[in-house]
């Protein structure tokens, strides 16, 4: 109950704050100004009032702070002691948390990444240099909203969508749950979406901005061949692209993605597997999937492309699916020359390691540390159908250098992550690139390249 008070109470505090239109002024992370207008708390319990106090005491000292010390690096010693900051957004409804979090970073809150990319984690995909192989999932940055601040943050490529032709609002809420004891979450947004031209605005706007922004990760490394600028700025910039909910024509849906999002997109990502959207995971049957990525490749290549060509077109499938399957879409990818697969989205399963979990029976997609073994097996499988010529993202469960080191084994050239970032914030992407460095120099590989597929052959 004193939790549940104090949470309110918190929420109450923070909305107000966040929900104010305009961009907040620059140098007031937490306002200082909190305490005047909280609600009163004289009905809560003293653990209740005692919790409220010590969050409104951080927002003090936060707000004392930053009166003495730049913006940046406030919000990076706020984001990186992750120890501190979590715990606080543990306390949070899981979703306000998520709008929190992308509203920091949507307004550069939120540390940069100062180290360079050790050269052995960079590579060339697609004819797109990488600083390193570690990308944000789709679903975190659904709008488009942040894409520089967590590109700031030292991830290698950032997803954003899934983005529909028309904007919707998805699931009723609550719709994501946080299986703290797992690290899994488990979502049913039911692509929310502003749509595709709120989000082709946005890109438009930064396009400029990014352009000059010399202060970015990748435009900052020391590896002058890293691409300095996808077609929205620096660094790579993937366009997840969805279908609306009562829309008929999956197909139609998709074409409009990519007439109005696909000259921001470094890639473009055709998700088929969202369990949230009824009937969206049959057009990774054979028939359908090679239909619908013929009419997807013909939009994007009917398009006036520059010297660079046009962006590559991703399929993004389930692991939960058969063998039979997997030999379809493998042989839909390599028929088509798709350019390449992300592997995978969340589960409709429930493995054993969650089923104690009472959140573990509600409905939706399953991600997080649960996902990791079903995810990256059915990765292998891929690598192994498409002989290693498609290049795929591994994506599901990873939390450690180590986990993204066994996907690149198990034939992720790529990879992605999205619940270890919730739990783990910004502080994880630099630790995730060191021991990732650290392993491939531990068994000899030179580079990502030489590590891919090596636990397939
Ligand atoms: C809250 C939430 C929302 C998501 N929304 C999307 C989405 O809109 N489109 C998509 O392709 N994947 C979406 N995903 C799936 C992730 O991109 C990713 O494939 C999945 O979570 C597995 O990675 P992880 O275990 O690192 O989280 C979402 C995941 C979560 C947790």
């Amino acid at each position: 109950m004193a939790a549940w008070s104090s949470r309110k109470l918190l929420k109450e505090v923070l909305l107000r704050r966040v929900s104010s239109n305009p961009p907040l002024p620059r140098f007031r992370c937490f306002s200082t100004s909190a305490p005047e207008s909280a609600p009163k708390i004289s009905h809560h319990s003293k653990k209740g009032r005692l919790l409220t106090g010590a969050t409104i005491g951080i927002v003090i000292a936060g707000g004392a702070y930053v009166s003495t010390v730049d913006e940046a690096t406030f919000c990076g010693w706020l984001f990186s002691a992750t120890k501190l900051v979590n715990p606080f957004f543990a306390l949070l409804d899981a979703e306000f948390a998520h709008t929190l979090a992308v509203s920091a970073a949507a307004r550069g809150w939120v540390p940069r990444e100062k180290r360079v990319d050790p050269p052995i984690i960079g590579l060339e995909v697609w004819g797109r240099k990488f600083s390193n192989p570690v990308g944000l999932a789709a679903g975190f940055d659904k709008n488009a909203e942040a894409v520089d601040g967590l590109l700031g943050m030292g991830f290698g490529f950032v997803e954003v969508g899934s983005v529909t032709p028309v904007p919707q609002d998805g699931n009723p809420k609550p719709r994501i749950f946080r299986l703290r004891q797992e690290g899994a979450i488990i979502n049913r947004c039911g692509f929310n979406s502003q749509g595709i031209v709120a989000v082709a605005k946005r890109l438009g706007a930064q396009h400029g901005k990014r352009k000059l922004d010399e202060t970015s990760s990748s435009s900052r490394t020391s590896n002058n061949d890293v691409k300095h600028g996808g077609k929205a700025g620096p660094g790579i910039l993937g366009v997840n692209l969805g279908k609306n909910k009562t829309s008929e024509d999956a197909a139609a849906d998709y074409v409009q993605g990519v007439h109005t999002l696909s000259q921001y997109a470094d890639y473009l990502v055709i998700n088929v597997s969202s369990p949230n959207t009824p009937g969206l995971r049959m057009l990774q049957g054979r028939k359908q999937l090679k239909d619908l990525v013929k009419k997807i490749q013909a939009a994007r290549d009917e398009m006036q492309w520059g010297d660079e060509g046009p962006p590559p077109l991703l399929v993004k499938i389930a692991p939960d699916l058969s063998k039979d399957d997997l030999e379809d879409i493998a042989a839909v990818a390599v028929a088509l020359n798709l350019d390449g697969l992300i592997i995978s989205n969340t589960t409709i399963s429930r493995p054993d390691t969650v089923s104690s979990n009472p959140l573990a029976s509600e409905a939706g997609g399953l991600s997080g540390k649960p996902l990791f073994d079903l995810s990256t097996n059915i990765l292998k499988q891929m690598y192994m159908l498409t002989r290693g010529k498609i290049p795929l993202i591994g994506c599901g469960g990873i939390s450690s250098g180590e986990d993204a080191y066994k996907k690149i084994r198990s034939g992720a050239t790529l990879v992605q992550l999205y619940t270890a970032f919730a739990y783990g914030g910004p502080a994880l992407i630099p630790q995730i690139k060191a021991e990732l460095a650290e392993c491939l120099e531990r068994d000899g590989f030179k580079s990502i390249l030489e590590a891919v597929g090596a636990d397939c052959r």
